[in-house]
C-alpha cells in the first residue's frame, strides 16, 4: 500500500461481516495501478450502527463507500438522492458523499450488462433468468432496460410472485419447465446461489439448449461453475460471474478517486488469485 498524503481520498466497504469481501483487494489494485493518493478499507458495521456509521463517514470526509449484505436496503433509506435503478429495487451498493448529501446507486445490474458486453454479448435478446433473490432483481431490471424480453423462474413460487409484483414486465415460467423451455431463449442467466463452492450445483439439463444459447452465471467461486462447465461441454458460449464483480466496482471508484478504471486480464487474474481460483487462459479478461 502506498504511503498516503494528508490529502488522500478515502473510501471503503461496509458489511456485516465484511472479512470475506474482495472489494478492498480490487480497489487496492486499481489505486496502485493508477498511482492514486487514496485508500479503500473494510468496515465491519453491525446493523444497529449503520446510520451512525454512514453519517460518520460522510462527516469525517470519506469520499463514499460500498455497502454489502445485510445493509443494502437500510442504506437506501439513508440516502438523500438515489439513481432510478436504485429506486426501482429499493437497495443500494454504492454511496457517494457530495456537497453534504448522500447519493446512492445500485451498480450490480449495470455490472452484469458490462460483463456480457465485454464477452461480446448483446443483452437485447430473449433471456431466461433463474432465481428471485436480490441479484435476480438487479439483473432482470437491467436486462429489461437493455431491451431484452425476460422470463424468470424460481424454485420457490412465492418468492417469484413478490418479484413479479415489482416488475410486471417479467414473464413467469414454472421452475419445472426451465429445461424444456430453453429453445425459446438466447440467453440463460443463473442468479441463484446454486453452484457456489460448497453448495449443490444448479439442476438444469442443457440437452434442449439451442447451439446459439449463451449461458451466464453470477457465481464466481468457482470461476467455472458446474453449469458453465456443462455449457462448455455442449460448445455453448459462457460468461463467468467474476467479471460482474469487477465491472460493478467501476462507477464507485470513478466517483471517489476521479479515474475510470479498466477491467482487464491483469485485474481478473489478481482478484481470482485472491479468491484462490484461477482464471482459464481462454477468459477474455472479465
Ligand atoms: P438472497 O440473499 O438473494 O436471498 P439466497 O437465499 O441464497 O440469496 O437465494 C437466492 C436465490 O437462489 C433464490 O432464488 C433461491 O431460490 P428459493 O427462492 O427457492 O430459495 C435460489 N437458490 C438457492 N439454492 C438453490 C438451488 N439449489 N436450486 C435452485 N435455486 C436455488
Amino acid at each position: 500500500m502506498p504511503i498516503l498524503s494528508g490529502r488522500a481520498r478515502v473510501a471503503g466497504i461496509i458489511g456485516w461481516p465484511v472479512a470475506h469481501s474482495r472489494s478492498p483487494c480490487l480497489h487496492g489494485f486499481w489505486l496502485e495501478r493508477y498511482g492514486i493518493d487514496g485508500a479503500y478499507v473494510p468496515l465491519a458495521v453491525p446493523p444497529a450502527s449503520l446510520p451512525a456509521a454512514i453519517r460518520g463517514l460522510a462527516a469525517a470526509g470519506f469520499a463514499g463507500c460500498n455497502v454489502t449484505l445485510p445493509h443494502k436496503e437500510a442504506a437506501f433509506a439513508l440516502c438523500d438522492r438515489v439513481t432510478d435503478a436504485a429506486r426501482r429495487i429499493e437497495a443500494v451498493n454504492t454511496l457517494v458523499f457530495r456537497d453534504g448529501k448522500i447519493e446512492g446507486s445500485s451498480t450490480d445490474g449495470a455490472g452484469f450488462l458490462a460483463n456480457l458486453r465485454a464477452h461480446g454479448v448483446d443483452p437485447a435478446r430473449p433471456a431466461l433468468v433463474l432465481g428471485a433473490g436480490g441479484a435476480a432483481r438487479d439483473i432482470a431490471a437491467a436486462l429489461i432496460d437493455a431491451g431484452a424480453s425476460v422470463s424468470i423462474a424460481n424454485r420457490t413460487p412465492g418468492r417469484l410472485d413478490r418479484l413479479l409484483r415489482l416488475f410486471p414486465a417479467l414473464t413467469p415460467l414454472p421452475w419445472e419447465a426451465r429445461a424444456a423451455a430453453l429453445p425459446d431463449f438466447a440467453l440463460l442467466v443463473n442468479t441463484t446461489s446454486a453452484g457456489m463452492a460448497g453448495r449443490p450445483p444448479l439442476e438444469i439439463d442443457l440437452a434442449r439448449a439451442p447451439p446459439s444459447l449463451i449461458v451466464a452465471d453470477i457465481v464466481y467461486a468457482p470461476l467455472v461453475t458446474p453449469l458453465l462447465a456443462a455449457a462448455e461441454r455442449r460448445g455453448l458460449t459462457t460468461v463467468p460471474g467474476l467479471g460482474m464483480l469487477l465491472h460493478q466496482a467501476v462507477p464507485g471508484f470513478a466517483a471517489w478517486f476521479g479515474v475510470t478504471p479498466s477491467v482487464d486480464r491483469a485485474l481478473t487474474d489478481f482478484v481470482a488469485a485472491d479468491l484462490g481460483i484461477s482464471a482459464p487462459a481462454s477468459s477474455p479478461g472479465a
